[in-house]
């Protein structure tokens, strides 16, 4: 897709302050410091938009980027952080519930893995409860560069078979730093929004 405009339209932390222009969106989740904002900026060319950092932690709040006028990327802050105190974390799970739970323009969830490491015990729950509510998701292994290419069809048997993927489920090989599964994901996008 020809991504022509990208905006942040919202950095929003309750129901209330969510779009209602009624779009399709899709969201990203994952660990922190796994690499969502960055998935965010690969796939519309822009480095910065979706602010990125090498601590983990960057993203705290939801963040609603409008595409081309036509749909929304919502970029999620990360869990698995262990230096988030116990507070912070259940106001993390109160803003997500609130989320996933009752978004209805929300077309399918991206869970972002990293390709080296198998999916944690945090990543096997996010994809239970996704799935639990019914919506689509689409694991992405990314940091795909970081592996070699004779290992990576070994990494990413272990992602899917540690995930127990549902037949529907994709997953997508793919770096934000090579470009590697770009297109592929563009279509996989299109096709859940209906674009
Ligand atoms: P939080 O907002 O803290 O939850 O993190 P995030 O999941 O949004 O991660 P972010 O996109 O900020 O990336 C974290 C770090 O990983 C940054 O230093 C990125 O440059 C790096 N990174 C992300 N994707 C890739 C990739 O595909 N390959 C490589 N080599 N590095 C990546
Ligand atoms: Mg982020």
């Amino acid at each position: 897709m020809k991504v022509t405009n990208a905006e942040i339209v919202i950095s929003a932390v309750s129901e209330k302050q969510y779009p209602t222009d009624q779009l399709p969106e899709v969201a990203l989740a994952g660990r922190s410091n796994v690499g969502k904002s960055s998935f965010i900026n690969k796939l519309i060319n822009r480095k910065n938009l979706a602010r990125t950092s090498s601590k983990p932690g960057k993203t705290q709040t939801l963040n609603f980027y409008k595409i081309n006028e036509a749909f929304y990327f919502v970029d999620v802050p990360g869990y698995g952080y262990a230096k988030v105190s116990k507070k912070e974390r259940q106001k993390w799970g109160k803003m997500m519930e609130t989320y996933f739970e009752k978004r209805s323009s929300l077309k399918a969830v991206l869970l972002i893995t990293d390709v080296r490491h198998e999916p944690t015990n945090d990543d096997i729950q996010m994809y239970d409860y996704l799935k639990y509510y019914d919506l689509p998701v689409v694991v992405i292994a990314t940091k795909l560069d970081k592996v070699p290419k004779s290992k990576r069809a070994k990494h990413l048997k272990r992602t899917k078979n540690l995930f127990d993927l549902e037949p529907e489920d994709i997953l997508l090989p793919f770096s934000a730093e090579t470009g590697e599964g770009k297109d592929e994901a563009w279509s996989i996008l299109r096709e859940y929004m209906g674009l």
